[in-house]
């Protein structure tokens, strides 16, 4: 799906790249790229992954032994990946339905330190969109408005049959799966299997993840945090963004491309720690507490 933009758009999207000035560009340490942050970009894309969630509580997929691929033994199946893929779900929706209970965004989770940062960053003006691949809704719970969000894996919001895409009410579903049940369309003699719209392996991303698909254009830094940047096409936007375009890594582990390009910075450390020390040295660590303490005061 492609989004039609006027010539003027297109051309001051060209300008903006064409005259960026090389002395803009900052050299690969934490304190160059916040300052360049904070003096010059202006269009911040931040791609988010589960490490993002780790301190909300809420277990990644591939680190080795904490992560949800090594701690689904009890449910039989033939490879970790199998309980997010639409062909066994269809042989077998338990397995789903029962881990289901357990990813169900509730009062349980709430967001940290590094979903109030992207919160910060669009409230200093300076947030192109948030592209996440998380389902548990925590960026929205932070208080980043929707149309800065881009959950390109869907979530627990809607609902809907995978063979005739009737939408189905997602409080029904919710409450059918926390009974264990299987969960059948009512639309005419479909009968097909009804799941939340969180996106399986061999399923279509939802509509939304292609609507701004210039974003790679006008991004004038890219932020990665807490994804091993395997699944795609999500992890394709990290390479999409212009080779000019600073991006800076914050993860446990260095992924994908990272490390190929001459503005790369990367940040091998705890989140909560590289979100701290970025937003030090931006300066805004003293609004971010107050922003996370204001709605989190549990601390
Ligand atoms: P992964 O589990 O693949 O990657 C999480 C990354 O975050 C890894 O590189 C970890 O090292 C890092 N990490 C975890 N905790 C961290 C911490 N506290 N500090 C620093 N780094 C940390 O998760 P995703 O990349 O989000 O898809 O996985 C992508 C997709 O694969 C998911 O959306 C899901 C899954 O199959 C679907 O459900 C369709
Ligand atoms: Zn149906």
């Amino acid at each position: 799906m492609y989004v039609m933009n006027t010539l003027a758009d297109v051309w001051s999207c060209f300008t903006a790249n064409f005259y960026k000035k090389s002395s803009d560009i900052p050299s690969n340490s934490l304190p160059a790229i916040a300052k360049y942050m904070a003096d010059t970009s202006k269009n911040v894309l931040v791609m988010a992954g589960a490490g993002l969630s780790t301190h909300s509580g809420i277990p990644d997929f591939r680190s080795p032994g904490t992560g949800l691929y090594d701690n689904l033994q009890q449910y039989n199946l033939p490879y970790p990946e199998a309980i997010f893929d639409l062909g066994f779900f269809v042989r077998d929706p338990r397995p789903f339905l029962s881990l289901a209970k357990e990813l169900y965004p509730g009062k349980k989770y709430r967001p940290n330190l590094g979903h109030y940062l992207a919160r910060l960053i669009n409230e200093k003006g300076k947030l192109l969109r948030m592209y996440t691949q998380n389902i548990d809704g925590l960026e929205r719970l932070a208080g980043l408005p929707p149309e800065k969000l881009v959950e390109a894996h869907g979530g627990f919001s809607s609902a809907s049959c995978i063979s005739c895409f009737k939408e189905h009410d997602p409080d029904e579903t919710r409450e059918a799966i926390f009974r264990g049940e299987v969960i059948r369309c009512t639309n005419g003699k479909c009968k097909g299997l009804v799941k939340p719209d969180i996106v399986f392996f061999g399923e279509a991303l939802p509509d939304r993840f292609f609507l701004y698909q210039d974003d790679v254009l006008w991004a004038d830094l890219l932020i990665v945090i807490g994804t091993s940047l395997e699944v795609y096409p999500f992890a394709a936007i990290a390479d999409e963004v212009p080779r000019d375009v600073p991006r800076l890594l914050l993860n446990r582990d260095v992924v994908g491309s990272f490390g190929m390009r001459k503005h790369d910075t990367i940040v091998t450390c705890d989140i909560i720690e590289g979100v701290t020390r970025l937003a030090k040295e931006l300066g805004w660590h003293e609004e971010l507490m107050e922003l996370y303490a204001k709605h989190e005061p549990c601390m």
